[in-house]
């Protein structure tokens, strides 16, 4: 391969791969392509296969089905697989396991045992500074938080300078401060290095804040892949955008173009007259304002708590079964039982043909029924 190639090549690419345990198919037809220094977070529900795809491209499972390839090579195939330690990646998986018996810096330096000892001391050591964990160099892990431990773990991947890192829930089990502050640090460390990553997490909004592009797994597949952007203003299913943060939803026929919700109708392009139709709209499209003398349907405020920046507030409305969530800025904050108006902002409404894809299971709430025709 020319110079050329290996330098526009995708850090890490996987082509058409599959993977069963004992007989059992955990990924399919799994094709993605990571940039260089670009970082992709891949989320999906419990046991959907993130962790296999990460173990796999790591070398530390035989791949059966597809290829994967890391800077333009082939790296595991039915018929190759390239040891764990040649593919110069680093990787920081779901249960840390720093060795007990080593201090924190030979830890570090155990990612180093190719090169000559004082030089791997001394990378060891320049990699605990980057951490801030200089002055733990000769600690034992058990004496060290949590959070420490994390930092040590990240340490140890990326003393040896890879071009590719793959963390699986890397900052799990932290407090949330700790984390967002370990996540930002991360961040820069990657951009600065121009290291490729692929972040596995459950966290929606972890993996938008850290990806720059997103890749959306179920039951073993690739379900979307995009900007954060992109994925939260377009889901492709229903699944998407549930995945991606809480929605109110409501089902309905289109009739001229429209779904007909009892808080007004939503526009409903691209599907076809009589069909059926689900409405998913965000909180923050649920917008709550001064109550109307002849508003319709009536709504009242059931409680508002303020989270920070915004606030959530619960409301009843005349006709919808279930109370409705309204995410607004937070000096919005009702008293309960305020009589108020709401309206769904169509921007933040999804729609799609009923029939499409399944809800995940946390999302399998029922939907809302269609308001009677407004007189
Ligand atoms: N070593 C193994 N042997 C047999 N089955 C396995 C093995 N590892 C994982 N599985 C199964 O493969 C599927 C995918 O597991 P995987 O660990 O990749 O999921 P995950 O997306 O990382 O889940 P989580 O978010 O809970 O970490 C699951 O059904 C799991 O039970
Ligand atoms: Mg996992």
């Amino acid at each position: 391969m020319s110079l050329d190639a290996a330098m526009t090549a995708p850090a890490l690419e996987f082509r058409g791969v599959g993977h069963a345990y004992d007989g059992v198919p955990v990924l399919s037809d799994i094709d993605l392509a990571v940039a260089p220094g670009e970082v992709l977070s891949l989320v999906g529900p419990s046991g959907c296969g993130k962790s296999t795809l990460l173990r796999l491209a790591a070398g530390l499972e035989p791949l059966s089905i597809g290829s994967i390839l890391i800077e333009g090579r082939i790296v595991s195939d039915p018929r190759t697989q390239v040891p764990p330690e040649d593919r110069r990646l680093g990787f920081v998986f779901q249960d840390i396991a720093l060795f007990p018996h080593l201090t924190v810096v030979d830890n570090v330096a155990f990612g180093l045992r190719r090169r000559a000892a004082p030089e791997r001391r001394r990378r060891a050591l320049a990699a605990l500074e980057q951490l801030g964990l200089a002055r733990f160099a000769e600690a034992y892990p058990h004496t060290l938080s949590g959070g420490q431990q994390q930092r040590v773990a990240l340490a140890r991947a990326l003393a040896p300078d890879p071009k590719l890192m793959l963390l699986d829930e890397p900052f799990s089990g932290l407090d949330a401060r700790l984390r967002d502050r370990l996540r930002d640090e991360t961040l820069d460390l990657l951009k600065a290095r121009g290291v490729a990553a692929v972040i596995v997490t459950h966290d929606p909004e972890e993996a938008m804040r850290m990806g720059d592009r997103l890749a959306v797994m179920s039951e073993g597949r690739i379900v979307q892949c995009g900007t954060p952007a992109e994925l939260y203003r377009r889901p492709a299913s229903p699944f998407v955008a549930s995945f991606l943060g809480e929605v109110e939803r409501f089902e309905g026929v289109v009739q001229d173009g429209h779904v007909a919700t009892p808080l007004g109708r939503i526009p409903a392009p691209g599907l076809s007259q009589g069909a059926a139709a689900l409405v998913l709209i965000r909180p923050e499209g649920v917008v709550v304002g001064e109550a109307l003398a002849d508003a319709m349907p009536q709504a009242r405020v059931i409680d508002a708590r303020l989270l920070g920046r915004t606030s959530l507030i619960r409301i009843a409305v005349d006709g919808v079964a279930a109370p409705l969530h309204s995410r607004m800025p937070g000096d919005v904050l009702p008293e309960p039982g305020a009589a108020v108006s709401v309206r769904l902002d169509c921007r933040r409404a999804h729609v799609f043909p009923l029939a499409q894809g399944a809800l995940s299971d946390d999302a399998a709430a029922p939907p809302r029924s269609p308001a009677p025709d407004r007189p």
